[in-house]
């Protein structure tokens, strides 16, 4: 096997910074009462918390007042404020405003941490990113899970970290022959619809079930932007939910991750026999796909010919969530 390194991203791919968009930032497990939790996401640090009401909030982790990094040293989240390891001025955790200097009045004007809107997702915490900041454009996809959680289970987790062109992870999908010539299925979905949607969009396809492992009949792909993918997966006695996220860390690298539930069959055999299919061929079309994609270019002119899928299309949609 070749030994080879990627190249630095600005070698591989455009300069166009992140897409505007929700981001997976912590899973809700990880955000506990009374505890910062300081995550590097996006070229930057945040911390994510809950409020007084158990609401997961996450902020720019640097204090306003001169810089600290508010999960430093013994920087804390004490009877509902944030406490700056610094100087210990304290922050109104529900909404980031400055509520106490300890040898100082408040000064004038609003004085507070930097705020980003935060959602809670299928036991994710959701961050809403635009390079020039303001409020949602959009809200995420609501998952079938979401709208009932009566009746799924949690089957599993996985977590990449890849240094593949981050548009270029979700243009994948759209990339029928690689299904075939990469992953030597035995035949790729077929695409019944791409509809736009409030979120983003969906697509529909169909599958012959006879060319699955698993006995899909169909599934959907909900895309909330380019930065979370939804894929319900229908059979002939189950359906599953592959909740997919992209954050990036940096310029060069992202995480790619995954959660797998399962609409509770009743048997715990079948559930374990479900999950275990769709795990085994989903964790080996992902690694499979990171052994070329985190080493490819993003070309902006590829040489497409007939039979390679609507790639035109998708990157028509993802250019949207690019700002200048
Ligand atoms: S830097 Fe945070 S209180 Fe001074
Ligand atoms: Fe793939």
């Amino acid at each position: 096997m070749s030994r080879i390194e990627p190249l630095p991203m600005r070698l591989r791919a455009p300069a166009q910074g992140f897409p505007k968009g929700w981001y997976r930032v912590a899973d809700a497990g990880e955000v506990l009462p009374d505890a910062l939790l300081p995550v590097s996401w996006l070229n930057d640090q945040f911390i994510v918390f809950r409020a007084a009401d158990g609401q997961a909030q996450v902020a720019d982790a640097f204090c306003p007042h001169m810089g600290a990094h508010l999960a430093s040293h013994d920087g804390c989240l004490r009877n509902g404020r944030i406490v700056c390891p610094f100087h210990k001025w304290e922050f109104d955790a529900a909404g980031g405003t400055l509520a106490h200097i300890p040898y100082s009045a408040l000064p004038p004007g609003e004085v507070g941490l930097k705020m980003h809107a935060t959602r809670e997702l299928d036991g994710m915490v959701l961050m809403w990113y635009h390079p020039h900041g303001g409020t949602p454009e959009f809200e995420p996809f609501e998952t079938p899970l979401s709208r009932n959680q009566d009746g799924w289970v949690l089957y599993g987790v996985k977590e990449w970290i890849t240094t593949c062109p981050m548009r270029d992870m979700l243009e994948n999908l759209f990339d029928g022959p690689h299904i075939v010539y990469l992953h030597n299925s035995g035949g790729a979905p077929v695409l019944k619809s791409i509809a736009r949607t409030p979120y983003g969009m969906r697509v529909d396809y169909d599958q012959d079930p006879s060319q699955t492992d698993a006995g899909v009949t169909g599934f959907r792909s909900d895309f909330t932007g380019i930065t979370l993918n939804a894929q319900i997966f229908e059979g002939t006695a189950f359906t599953t939910q592959f909740y997919n996220t992209f954050t990036p860390i940096d310029d060069e690298r992202f995480v790619l991750h995954s959660r797998l539930h399962i609409k509770d069959s009743g048997s715990a055999e079948i559930n374990e026999a479900i999950g275990k299919a769709f795990t085994d061929r989903f964790m080996f079309e992902v690694e499979q796909d990171l052994k070329v994609l985190d080493y490819k270019r993003h070309l902006v002119k590829p040489r497409l010919c007939a039979g390679d899928g609507p790639i035109h299309q998708y990157r028509k949609y993802a250019a949207e969530f690019f700002v200048d």
